[in-house]
C-alpha cells in the first residue's frame, strides 16, 4: 500500500476551515470522522491510503462554488469525488485536502425524448440515469460494472468506457453540454442541448476526462438514443482471439452493424467465475479456450416484426460461422433473464479474479485488428518473465480494449507477486505501444499511471497539458498530483 502523502509534515484541515465549510453545506454534510468517512477514503484496489479528514457534500453548484472559493482563499486543495469507484486512485486525498463529494446533487433535471437529451446533476448514480431514460422510452447507453454506485459526474470526469463503446462510443461521445465549477469558484454554464454548436474552443471536452484537475463538473446534458425494441444476447466458444476477430467482423455484417457489445474472455476467467460466483454456470456444454459475449440490439426492424429479424440475422451469422469453423459452439438467450445471466458472466469475471490471489491489472487498447497479435505477444512475454504466472485476459474486444490481467502462480506469496507490478506493466505497455496502442484505454490516469504518462506522452503533449492546467488552475488547487506527472519525471 502506498501512502498518498507528499510530506511527513502534511497538515490537516484547520478547525477554522471546517467551520467555514460547515456553514456552506450544513453541519450534517461536512464529514470529519466516524463511519461515514470511511467509504470516501477507501479505494477500489486498496493500493493507496486516503488520509483526508474533511468531506464536504454540497447541495448544488452554488455550494460547490462557495466551497471552492473558501478552500482557495485558505490555499487548500480539493479532490472532487463521485461514487469513488475509480480504479486509478484519482479520488484519493491527502490529509490536508478537502474532498468534495457530489452525492447529494442527484436530481435528474429533465428528460426530453423529442430532443433525445437529458439533463442531470453530477451526483446521479449511473443506473438511475439509465432508468430515467428508459422510463421515457430512450436509451442512455453507458454501461459498466460499477453502474449501481458510480456517479455520472465521475463517469464524465474519467471519460468512462464500458461494454457499449463499440456502438455508442465513450462517455465523451455521449455528452452535449456540461456545467462546471472552475478553480477560482466561478460557475461555467455550458449546459447546451445542441448537436451542432461550432463556436470556439471545446471547453466541455477539456473537462471531460480531466479527472477533476481542471474543474468540477456539476451537471451535464447527455445524448439519448432510441430504446432498443429487442436485444439478442449470445455467448460463443472460439479457439483463438483470431477466430474471435473473424467472428466480430462477420456479426457486424450479419447484424447490419447492430452489435453494441463484443467482449472477449479467456477460459480461465470464465471457469473462475463458474467456480467462485454463486449461481454462475458455464453457458456452453464443453470448455473453450476463448469465449465471446455478444449483444446486438435493434430499434428498427427490417421486416417490422418486433425484433424477429435481428434474431434471425444473428442466428444466420452464428450458423455460418459454425459451418465455416470460426466458432465451436454458441448459445443465444431465450429470455431476458437468460440474457442478463450471460451478461453477468462477463461482469462476474472481474470479482472472480480476486479468488485467484494477487492480480496485476492492465487496461490497454490497440487497434481492433491488432488484438490477437497483442494477446499472443503479451502472453509469450509474461510467461518468459514468470513461467508460472497465469494470464487472465478479457475485455472489450469490439473496441480494442483488453484487460490483460495476470493472476499469481498458485502457492506464490501474494506480496512477492504484486512486487512485480511495475515490471509486468512495463512488458504489457511496451507491447501495446509498439502496436500503436494506449496504456490506459478507459480507466484514466489518477495516481497509478503517472509514470506511463511521463514515459509515453511526448514532451510537446505534456507541455500543452501543463499550460492548460496553469491557465485553468494557476494555483494548483484542483486534484493536484493527478493526471500530470511531475515535470522532473518526464523524459
Ligand atoms: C471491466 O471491464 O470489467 C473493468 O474495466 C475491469 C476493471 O475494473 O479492472
Ligand atoms: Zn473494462
Amino acid at each position: 500500500v502506498q501512502s498518498n502523502s507528499t510530506s511527513a509534515t502534511a497538515d490537516t484541515v484547520t478547525a477554522d476551515l471546517s467551520d467555514r465549510l460547515a456553514r456552506i453545506v450544513g453541519d450534517k454534510h461536512l464529514i470529519t470522522g466516524g463511519v461515514r468517512l470511511r467509504p470516501h477514503l477507501e479505494e477500489l484496489r486498496g493500493r493507496y491510503t486516503s488520509a483526508c479528514r474533511a468531506v464536504a457534500l454540497p447541495a448544488d453548484a452554488g455550494e460547490v462554488a462557495a466551497v471552492v472559493q473558501t478552500c482557495a482563499a485558505a490555499g487548500v486543495s480539493i479532490v472532487a469525488q463521485g461514487g469513488n469507484t475509480g480504479a486509478m486512485g484519482g479520488a484519493v486525498a491527502r490529509a490536508e485536502q478537502v474532498i468534495v463529494n457530489l452525492a447529494r446533487m442527484n436530481r435528474v433535471l429533465e428528460v426530453d425524448p423529442v430532443n433525445y437529451t437529458m439533463r442531470v446533476e453530477a451526483g446521479c448514480i449511473l443506473a438511475n440515469v439509465q432508468a430515467a431514460a428508459a422510463d421515457a422510452g430512450r436509451l442512455f447507453p453507458l454501461s459498466l460494472g460499477a453502474q449501481g454506485s458510480c456517479q455520472i459526474g465521475g463517469n464524465l470526469a474519467t471519460n468512462a468506457g464500458g461494454i457499449n463503446v463499440l456502438r455508442y462510443g465513450n462517455t465523451r461521445d455521449l455528452v452535449l453540454g456540461v456545467q462546471a465549477v472552475l478553480a477560482d469558484g466561478r460557475i461555467w454554464d455550458g449546459m447546451n442541448s445542441l448537436r451542432k454548436n461550432n463556436t470556439g474552443y471545446d471547453l466541455k471536452n477539456l473537462l471531460i476526462g480531466s479527472e477533476g484537475t481542471l474543474g468540477i463538473i456539476t451537471a451535464a446534458t447527455l445524448k439519448l438514443f432510441p430504446a432498443p425494441k429487442r436485444r439478442v444476447v449470445a455467448v460463443a466458444g472460439v479457439a483463438s482471439p483470431d477466430a474471435a476477430l473473424d467472428l466480430l467482423g462477420r456479426l457486424r455484417d450479419a447484424s447490419s452493424d447492430r452489435l453494441s457489445t463484443f467482449e472477449l474472455m479467456a477460459n480461465i476467467a470464465v471457469q473462475s467465475a463458474v467456480r467462485h460466483i454463486a449461481g454462475q454456470t458455464d453457458p456452453l456444454a464443453g470448455e473453450h479456450d476463448w469465449y465471446a459475449l455478444i449483444v446486438a440490439d435493434g430499434t428498427v426492424d427490417g421486416d417490422g416484426d418486433a425484433g424477429a429479424g435481428l434474431r434471425r440475422d444473428m442466428e444466420a451469422g452464428l450458423a455460418r460461422a459454425l459451418d465455416d469453423g470460426v466458432l465451436r459452439d454458441a448459445v443465444i438467450a431465450e429470455s431476458e433473464s437468460q440474457a442478463r445471466k450471460l451478461i453477468l458472466l462477463r461482469e462476474n469475471i472481474v470479482e472472480a479474479q480476486n479468488f485467484e490471489g494477487g492480480s496485476i491489472k492492465h487496461d490497454v487498447s490497440v487497434p481492433v485488428a491488432q488484438v490477437p497479435e497483442f494477446i499472443r505477444r503479451v502472453h509469450a512475454a509474461i510467461l518468459d518473465a514468470m513461467p508460472a504466472a497465469r494470464a487472465y485476459p478479457y475485455g472489450h474486444m469490439g473496441d480494442g480494449n483488453i484487460h490483460f490481467n495476470i493472476s499469481q502462480p498458485p502457492g506464490m506469496d501474494k506480496e512477492k507477486f504484486l512486487a512485480q507490478w511495475r515490471p509486468m506493466n512495463r512488458i504489457v505497455h511496451e507491447i501495446a505501444h509498439q502496436l500503436g496502442g494506449s496504456f490506459s484505454a478507459e480507466h484514466g490516469i489518477g495516481l497509478t499511471k503517472l509514470e506511463e504518462m511521463a514515459r509515453y506522452k511526448s514532451a510537446v503533449e505534456l507541455d500543452l497539458y501543463r499550460q492548460i492546467k496553469r491557465a485553468l488552475d494557476p494555483h494548483n488547487l484542483l486534484n493536484p498530483g493527478k493526471v500530470l506527472p511531475a515535470a522532473s519525471a518526464s523524459r
